[in-house]
């Protein structure tokens, strides 16, 4: 039986790897070695990625992909995608090819406001505690004048302060919320700074008060933390062109297209099922962006589905309409983005990807973002309602197959080329593979057994 470990984090990252060498992978050296071979060669630069967390053994490649001629607000961009699954990059840069005939990509941000708390319990006076609060801003104001004065000369700051009362939800469960507007920057933790300075002003203030009694003034701030939900932070990306543009589906006319694709986006709106799959695929675009940016990912994915569900059910994110011979196809979603703090100078490769976006302030790249989960979904959509999904998808898939199988490059390029006018499986794949290699294949070897 195992032991559990202590002081792990103490050991060095050698004998970190040996320790777990030694417990799970009957002390084999290809286990260390595999580890090692994605060290990066510059130590300098393995140091930095070491420092990112803790506990940190080696490098996990992720492929780093562009999407090339996305125009939004009328400049061309093209976009840096971290991501692991295949289709995705090709679609959104198909996607941006086919707006950029036709108008391509209108950004604009609904507001830019974050959001944080300090949950308290008070079991005392309502009108008394709400009454105080409003005599306490000015205090709460004051004590984070210090750690607001940077964001204040960016423009930023405290935007507002209010007392909520959430006793419907919990007994005796308050907060103080309020909003933030960051800048540039992600801006976690100037908000949690703030935060828990206000909590310390509240509980400091109300045990001044000569009329509240002890137990009122006992106030028990159970947290002060950001919240990751952010509907005051939406930017909105939109495409439109007229029913008649929408051509170049072979077999379908631009008005059975802007139906069909207006009906799926409809089932997606209407249907959690669907929504699920529907949003998902416009995170793929979402998210390959926010991590080649540096930006939280989990943090956007959680704000999103939030966001989703906000009338009650969850939904969809984007929206079509087509009327007047108009088709316009949008997303709004919340993205509280930074470009400036956190990763974004210390990765090289996001220092990269902010670079090739031109240095976008956090605005730009709210709408760069959006604009590629939007074409994510145009792709998505364009392809179920037309074709259907798995004829592209295999096609791109079939690499993976083929280097799984360890084909060499004569061999895949072979094998692309005669899935060229056919419909990829897995086991056709296999066994064309085999067939080129003269070797049986596994449904060969299962007929014969
Ligand atoms: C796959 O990663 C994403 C899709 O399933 C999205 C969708 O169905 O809309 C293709």
């Amino acid at each position: 039986m195992r032991k559990p470990i202590k002081g792990f984090s103490k050991l060095s990252k050698e004998a970190k790897i040996e320790w777990l060498s030694d417990q799970f992978f009957d002390n084999s050296e290809d286990a260390i070695n595999l580890l090692k071979h994605y060290w990066h060669e510059d130590p300098k630069v393995q140091k930095l990625h070491d420092e990112f967390i803790e506990n940190t053994l080696s490098n996990y490649y992720m492929p780093f992909g562009v999407a090339p001629n996305f125009k939004i607000n009328g400049e061309l961009y093209t976009i840096p995608m971290a991501i692991e699954e295949s289709s995705v990059v090709a679609a959104a840069a198909k996607s941006a090819t086919y707006w950029l005939e036709r108008g391509g990509f209108k950004t604009s941000i609904i507001s830019t406001k974050k959001v944080g708390h300090v949950h308290f319990i008070y079991q005392g006076d309502a009108q008394k505690l709400q009454s105080f609060f409003e005599a306490l801003k000015p205090a709460l104001l004051k004590d984070t004048e210090e750690l607001t004065a940077n964001m204040r000369a960016r423009g930023g700051g405290i935007i507002d302060l209010k007392l909520v009362d959430k006793r419907t939800a919990m007994e005796d469960y308050w907060q103080i919320e309020a909003l933030f507007e960051t800048c540039d920057s992600m801006g976690a933790n100037f908000i949690n700074s703030c935060l828990e300075q206000f909590s310390q002003t509240l509980q400091r203030e109300i045990k001044a008060q000569d009329h509240f009694k002890e137990a009122e003034k006992a106030i028990q701030v159970v947290m002060c933390i950001l919240s990751n939900y952010t509907p005051e932070c939406v930017v909105r990306s939109e495409v439109s062109c007229i029913v008649e543009e929408l051509n170049g589906d072979a077999g379908i006319s631009p008005e059975e297209f802007a139906q069909k694709f207006q009906r799926a986006v409809r089932i997606a709106e209407v249907e959690p099922y669907r929504a699920t799959t529907h949003n998902k695929g416009i995170m793929n675009g979402i998210d390959a962006v926010i991590i080649a940016t540096g930006n939280d990912f989990r943090a956007v994915e959680a704000a999103c589905h939030t966001y989703a569900s906000r009338k009650g059910q969850y939904s969809s994110l984007t929206h079509c309409e087509v009327k007047d011979g108009i088709f316009r196809f949008w997303i709004e979603v919340p993205l509280a983005l930074g470009t400036v703090g956190g990763l974004t100078r210390l990765h090289p490769m996001v220092k990269f990807s902010l670079d090739l976006l031109q240095q976008p302030n956090a605005e730009e790249l709210m709408g760069i973002v959006a604009s590629s989960g939007l074409a994510q979904n145009f792709a998505a959509l364009r392809a179920l309602t037309t074709t259907g999904i798995q004829k592209g998808h295999m096609k791109m898939h079939l690499l993976n197959i083929l280097n799984q199988l360890e084909a060499t490059d004569a061999e895949k390029e072979t094998i692309v080329n005669y899935f060229k006018d056919k419909v990829v499986s897995h086991s056709a794949a296999v066994n064309k593979f085999c067939e080129i290699r003269g070797i049986k294949s596994p449904s060969e070897i299962k007929k014969e057994n």
